[in-house]
């Protein structure tokens, strides 16, 4: 275990000063212990942020600051950097990697307590996600998720390249998804015929909920698409509340048998994305659906007739999906599969989403799967544009 942990110490960069609030706070003392003055290298600016409004890179001359401004969730995106071979430890079995998984399988990554300070006290930095206990140095917050667009949230691969010394690769990774998506959302936007509107709800508890995520109305715009949500006047709907469900129903549907709802007169929803949570991605189907939002005559819903219902969990490892791990780094990935969704070709196979009015099933994400070199950087899938 020693060796190895310094060996990952040589090659993520512990010279890190790690903040929370505001950068201002320029010298967070306590972290720079084990900062050795005789080994700083001196840096450029390298690694410049776009997009991303959550978190900043400030070099100075013989140090790195990352700032990150909010926290959220656990998440990996060292593939996409080649880092894979560097990663020794994990702290949870809710990874979507084949080639992850292939190295916890083979041994080469060890499942680690993330309450015990020691087994994590030996790696050079650990990305952690939440913040509420206190963390010892080598803790990095990574939190993609409070960012408000698709292409904000991947350019936080710079972020860990910044760790990782390597800013470089980093660069051109985000580059190449940035202009590939940039590319598809022009595409979308050139088809002005038909906008078809879309619709992202969820199902809790007896309640269907409009999504208020800023970050998933921008994908509807850059893939050609209209929100729903322009015209309704609540985001919640109680099933077991009859004027509720009554409400959520012609919001779906345009028909002269439902209580008219004004400026809903000629909307219609044309494509459904189903966001329910659950337990057992694989055997939720149609009928779950249709079971949730109660519906049985099936005549005036657009989605249904144009089997247009869609579940981002199609690739997953038990219950983890890849949305929330390889769909963070590669939106272009996700731009596509909507703009399929909106424009069916019957020509592209989506990554992320699969259509439950066409009965698709899920694809469970295995260790066999993973078919590249884990030491190297993974090229992002570039899909074909223009
Ligand atoms: C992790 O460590 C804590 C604190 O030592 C211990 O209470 C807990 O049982 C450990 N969990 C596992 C899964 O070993
Ligand atoms: C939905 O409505 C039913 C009946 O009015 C009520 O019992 C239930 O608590 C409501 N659910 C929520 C989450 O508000
Ligand atoms: C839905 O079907 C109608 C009629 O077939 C068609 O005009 C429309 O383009 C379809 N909408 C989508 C989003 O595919
Ligand atoms: C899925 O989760 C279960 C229970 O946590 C675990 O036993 C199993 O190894 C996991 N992996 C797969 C591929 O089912
Ligand atoms: C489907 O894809 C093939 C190969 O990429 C292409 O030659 C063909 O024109 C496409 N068909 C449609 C209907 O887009």
């Amino acid at each position: 275990m020693a060796s190895s942990s310094s060996s990952l110490s040589r090659r993520i960069w512990v010279r890190v000063v790690f903040f929370v609030e505001v950068w201002l706070i320029f010298f967070n003392v306590g972290c720079l212990d084990g900062v050795n003055g005789a080994n700083t290298v001196s840096v450029g600016t390298i690694s410049k942020v776009e997009d991303a409004v959550n978190f900043h890179i400030y070099y100075g001359q013989t140090f790195k600051v990352i700032k990150n401004a909010l926290d959220g969730k656990s998440y990996l995106l060292v593939q996409l950097l080649g880092l894979l071979g560097s990663l020794k430890g994990i702290t949870s079995d809710s990874v979507a990697s084949q080639c992850v998984l292939k190295l916890y399988e083979s041994g080469e990554i060890k499942m680690l307590n993330k309450s015990e300070p020691k087994q994590l006290s030996q790696f050079g930095a650990h990305f952690v996600t939440h913040f509420d206990q206190p963390q010892a140095c080598n803790f990095a917050s990574f939190v993609p998720f409070g960012e408000d667009t698709p292409l904000q949230r991947a350019e936080w691969i710079k972020f860990v390249g910044a760790f990782a010394n390597l800013e470089t690769t980093a660069n051109q990774a985000y580059s190449a998804v940035k202009e590939n998506y940039l590319c598809l959302a022009k595409v979308a936007a050139s088809k002005k015929s038909f906008k078809p509107t879309v619709s992202w709800i969820g199902y809790y508890e007896g309640v269907w909920s409009f999504t208020k995520e800023t970050y998933k109305l921008k994908y509807t715009e850059d893939a050609g698409g209209e929100n729903v949500d322009k015209s309704i006047n609540k985001m919640t709907y109680n099933v077991s509340n009859p004027e509720d469900l009554d409400e959520l129903h012609a919001i779906l549907c345009v028909s002269a048998t439902l209580k008219p709802i004004q400026s809903l007169s000629v909307r219609t929803v044309d494509v459904l994305i189903d966001e329910t949570f659950t337990t057992d991605p694989g055997s939720y189907t149609l009928s779950s659906f249709l079971q949730n939002i109660v519906i049985e005559d099936h005549s005036c819903f657009a989605f249904l007739s144009n089997q247009s219902i869609w579940r981002y969990d199609k690739r997953l490892y038990n219950s983890t999906l890849d949305w929330f791990n390889g769909a963070v780094s590669q939106p272009q990935l996700v731009l596509a599969d909507l703009m399929e969704a909106l424009f069916p070709t019957g020509n592209y196979t989506t990554t992320y989403f699969r259509n439950l009015a066409k009965e698709e099933g899920v694809i469970s994400i295995g260790p066999n799967m993973c078919d590249w070199d884990t030491s190297t950087a993974v090229q992002p899938a570039i899909v074909a544009c223009g």
